[in-house]
């Protein structure tokens, strides 16, 4: 029987999803994105799911980037259709209602490490290597690269990065913001999985919402994203959660919410 390209586990409102070819350092083909995009589908219409965090299997690599097998035999009509995928598919992740946490196991290059940039938060073991090589192949990053990292770690290191296809190693992914926080090796999952819980705790309409608004405010004027801040935060007044939530404060007890 075939391996499954990605691997799905849900265990108390986490999902936790690995993309599975080790043997290929996880790279990403179109088998491999299209069983992504229909794990993402499965999430995105699961109500109870709180938290999300994506990891690589094996202990080398988190995604090695894109196939280069594949692509190697491609001409721009397959390409674009490749690059399409790759696309709709991280916006599906980027778009995923609740937050999602890479931990990055390993190799974090090409479309792996575009793969993190569509994530709420990335955390990497001490051996991560991220960076955007596709210059040693001719080749421009194709899954978002050339405009999420300029987001993340500002448009002259997006630069230099994209046009050296240098690897960055984790103390520096952490320093220019790459990654959020750097453990070692066997710490990655068990911490990746805390924050994942402890967001897992709070409240779960607030949770998304925050999410959505802070999301949509990245690509909007100031004004524009803070109307919606201002329109969210008066619509969970609504919520059943929030009531419980300030009531539980007022009460001196935990609050118990009901995702409602
Ligand atoms: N695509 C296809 N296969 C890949 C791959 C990739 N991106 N990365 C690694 N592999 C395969 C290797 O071909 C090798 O397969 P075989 O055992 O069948 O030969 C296996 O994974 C193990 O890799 P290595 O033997 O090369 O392992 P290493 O430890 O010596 O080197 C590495 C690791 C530095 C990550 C090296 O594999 C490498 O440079 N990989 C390519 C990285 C890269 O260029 N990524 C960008 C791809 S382009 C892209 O992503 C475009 C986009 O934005 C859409």
């Amino acid at each position: 029987m075939q391996e499954q390209a990605v691997l799905v586990e849900i265990q108390g409102g986490i999902g936790r999803v690995t993309i599975n070819r080790p043997k290929a350092l996880n790279a990403l083909n179109t088998a491999t994105l299209r069983a992504l995009r229909g794990a993402i589908d499965d999430l995105a219409a699961n109500e109870e799911l709180r938290c999300v965090v994506l990891t690589g299997a094996g202990d080398k690599s988190f995604v090695a980037g894109a196939d280069i097998a594949e692509m190697a035999s491609m001409r721009p009509q397959a390409a674009r259709r490749f690059a399409a995928l790759g696309h709709e598919t991280f916006d599906a992740l980027e778009a995923l209602p609740v937050p999602v946490i890479a931990a990055v196991n390993g190799y974090c290059l090409g479309g792996g490490c575009e793969l993190a940039l569509a994530c709420d938060m990335v955390f990497a073991h001490e051996k991560a290597r991220f960076g955007q090589p596709e210059v040693d192949l001719g080749l421009i990053p194709g899954f978002g690269g050339t405009q999420r990292l300029a987001r993340r770690v500002g448009a002259m290191r997006a630069t230099e990065l994209v046009l050296t296809g240098r690897h960055v190693l984790a103390a520096e992914a952490k320093a220019i913001g790459l990654c959020l926080d750097v453990f070692a090796v066997d710490d990655l999952l068990p911490r990746a999985l805390d924050v994942a819980t402890t967001i897992a705790a709070k409240g779960p309409v607030a949770v998304r919402l925050a999410k959505r608004v802070m999301r949509a405010g990245l690509d909007a004027p100031l004004v524009s994203g803070n109307a919606l801040e201002r329109e969210a935060f008066a619509a969970l007044f609504d919520a059943e959660d929030a009531r419980e939530g300030m009531a539980a404060f007022v009460e001196k007890r935990k609050p118990a919410f009901r995702n409602a």
